[in-house]
């Protein structure tokens, strides 16, 4: 590997973080290319839990560079709170860290943006993590947005602000909400933080060509999943950014040319959080005992996630749009317990079988699955350390899972510790 990217196959939290973390100690440079503090990664070091929103998952290896590109959209306060974490919690971040001059700022407006359209949704909510990302994205699509290079400036930054501040209010007023953005008490908060964000801007994509040009290894981190893209993912029910690999290219400022592999993340079952459909989503009762296994609550709003069985047209939608070379499969172990497990090999329509992945979330509530029945191990496989030892069961609901993916799988995750990862030599046939 000299430029990995690691993306999310299904609706996010696959467990990209704990991902990145294990490949990060091959990696010079670890690099977010979209999304927001939207993200939640999770990764544990021994007995300390790191929950990382903007920060890539590589921070805590010692020898990493890790960036945000272009492409993330960054709240400088909550990056300045994270970075205060990791250092409280002895995590040396001296030269480790720098942020893209082109990426663009999360302002307070734009949270409040977030929330008041979600309110006036009413039914229709989308369920956002309340972090400011569509508005923010809004902005910079439609070249009103504040970036990181703006900050050196302040005249400029007061000018950006203030226009923002006029529309946001007229915004609010029309839908009804009572709250105002001041440009003034804006000002005055980005000023606790602008120094710092001035001294961590650099040019990510210097950085990451000239680190591959020199031989080093490049990690880009994805946030959210495929099925969260804006352009792929499950339209509204999305977030705003390309969370599929051909945005890593574009998010960190290098060619795709640039990258060898993309290893697709997805959980051994499925789960999603906020609206939007969920084809082999469980009953409550079996999707409770899901939830408590797999401790599946939002790293980032601690909402209870929505837990499904594996959907192999998610997994190969997932494959052909972002061209995976490779999957990490986690969370097998929270199958343990499991006496039957099953595998939704594709979707049918009235007993007609869906060719393509539905492009309409209509289209999408109406699918019926068409599962496979599995069973279970009934062994606990938390300290197996290679493919060989997985129990003959496992070993057999993973081989039809990469058969059903038509994709290789080259990481099987066995519990949250880095040590808890099984790595499948490239070209192992697993049946
Ligand atoms: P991300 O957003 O894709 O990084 O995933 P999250 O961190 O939001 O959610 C994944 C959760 O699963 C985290 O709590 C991880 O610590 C945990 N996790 C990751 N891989 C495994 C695994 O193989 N087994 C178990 N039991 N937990 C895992
Ligand atoms: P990680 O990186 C899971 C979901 C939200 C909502 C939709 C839009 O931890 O996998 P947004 O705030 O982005 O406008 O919300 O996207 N969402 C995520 N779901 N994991 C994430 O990130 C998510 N980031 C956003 O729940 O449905
Ligand atoms: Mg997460």
């Amino acid at each position: 590997m000299r430029c990995l990217v690691v993306v999310g196959a299904q609706w996010g939290d696959e467990g990209k973080g704990k991902i990145v973390d294990v490949l990060a100690e091959q990696a010079t440079i670890v690099a977010r290319y979209q999304g927001g503090a939207n993200a939640g990664h999770t990764v544990w070091v021994e007995e300390d839990e790191f929950i990382l929103h903007l920060i890539p998952s590589g921070i805590l290896n010692p020898d990493t560079r890790c960036l945000l590109g272009n492409g993330v959209v960054v709240d400088p306060w909550v990056l300045a709170r994270e970075i205060a974490t990791l250092r409280d919690r002895g995590i040396d971040l001296d030269g480790r860290l720098g942020v893209s001059r082109r990426a663009h700022l999360v302002l307070p407006y734009h949270r409040l943006l977030d929330a008041a359209q979600e309110d006036s949704r009413g039914a229709a909510k989308i369920g956002t993590t309340g972090r400011g990302i569509g508005p923010a994205y809004r902005d910079k699509v439609a070249r009103t947005g504040l970036r990181f290079g703006d900050l050196r400036d302040v005249d400029r930054t007061r000018e950006i602000v203030a226009g923002a501040a006029v529309r946001a209010n007229v915004t609010l007023a029309g839908l009804g909400d009572a709250r105002r953005v001041d440009t003034d008490d804006v000002m005055s908060r980005l000023e606790q933080v602008r120094r710092q964000m001035v001294e961590l801007s650099t040019d990510a994509g210097d950085e990451i060509r000239g680190g591959l040009a020199a031989g080093g290894r490049v990690l880009l981190e994805g946030a959210q999943g495929a099925l969260l893209d804006i352009d792929h993912g499950t339209y509204p029910f999305v977030t705003s950014s390309t969370t599929t690999a051909g945005g890593a290219a574009s998010g960190v400022g290098i060619g795709p040319t640039l990258i060898d592999e993309v290893l697709g993340v997805v959980k051994a079952y499925i789960t999603r959080v906020g609206a939007g459909p969920l084809p082999t989503e469980l009953a409550e009762a079996e999707a409770e005992r899901l939830r408590q296994l797999g401790g599946e609550f939002g790293a980032t709003t601690g909402r209870p996630r929505r837990p499904g069985w594996f959907d192999a047209s998610v997994a190969r939608y997932a494959a052909g749009v972002n061209g995976f070379t490779g999957l990490a499969v986690t969370k097998l172990d929270v199958l343990d317990t499991f006496e039957e497990i099953r595998l939704a090999t594709g979707y049918e329509v009235d007993g007609t079988p869906v060719a393509s992945f539905p492009d309409s979330v209509a289209d999408l509530a109406r699918v019926t699955p068409v599962f496979e029945r599995w069973p279970g191990w009934a062994t606990d496989t938390t300290g197996c350390r290679t493919f060989a030892e997985l129990p003959g069961a496992a070993r057999r609901y993973l081989a039809r899972l990469e058969e059903v993916c038509a994709t290789p799988i080259r990481f099987v995750g066995v519990g949250a510790a880095r040590r808890e990862t099984i790595a499948v030599p490239a070209g192992a046939a697993l049946r």
